[in-house]
């Protein structure tokens, strides 16, 4: 059966999309559903191609059992292609990532939406950026992304 493929994207790839990244895979995990799935993340912007989530989130997501593993790098037209779904951590994530396409006259392949129109619990309408706060940012993003990540699997599932 071919494999569903899901693409998470924020701004710079090192704190919002590699946690929901990680949260997903982890979800799938305790579902036995990782064989179905083939995922990864990805940033709107270049500055941190090659790094480490932030270390950070990092912490903070190892706390609940969760490991960010990924490395950062950037949307490119190929990923219009070939992902599934395409998912953005806010509205800028989501002008960006259109504009992207529409730029690169990519084609309608993937289904692009935002991460909160899956939300439960919480009623914040995007993923706030956690990079410049304290933190506790980065607690209160990965508890948004634990209700909304796990709404986005449901519906996919
Ligand atoms: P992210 O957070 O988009 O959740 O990875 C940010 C990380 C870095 C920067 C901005 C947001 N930055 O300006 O370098």
């Amino acid at each position: 059966m071919k494999k569903i493929s899901v693409l998470f994207v924020c701004l710079g790839n090192i704190c919002r999309s590699p946690a929901a990244e990680a949260i997903f895979i982890s979800l799938l995990e305790k579902k036995a559903l990782t064989d179905r799935f083939t995922v990864d993340s990805a940033g709107t912007g270049s500055w941190h191609i090659g790094k480490k989530a932030d270390s950070r989130m990092r912490i903070a997501a190892e706390r609940r059992d969760i490991n960010i593993l990924s490395r950062a790098r950037q949307i490119t037209s190929n990923d219009f292609d070939v992902f599934d779904y395409i998912i953005a951590m806010d509205n800028s994530n989501f002008r960006n990532i259109l504009d992207l396409k529409n730029r690169t006259s990519s084609s309608n392949f993937a289904s692009i939406q935002k991460i909160q129109n899956f939300r439960s619990v919480f009623n914040e309408q995007e993923v706030p950026d956690p990079y410049f706060g304290g933190n506790e940012g980065f607690d209160y993003v990965l508890d948004i992304l634990e209700d909304s990540v796990g709404g986005f699997l449901k519906s996919i599932s």
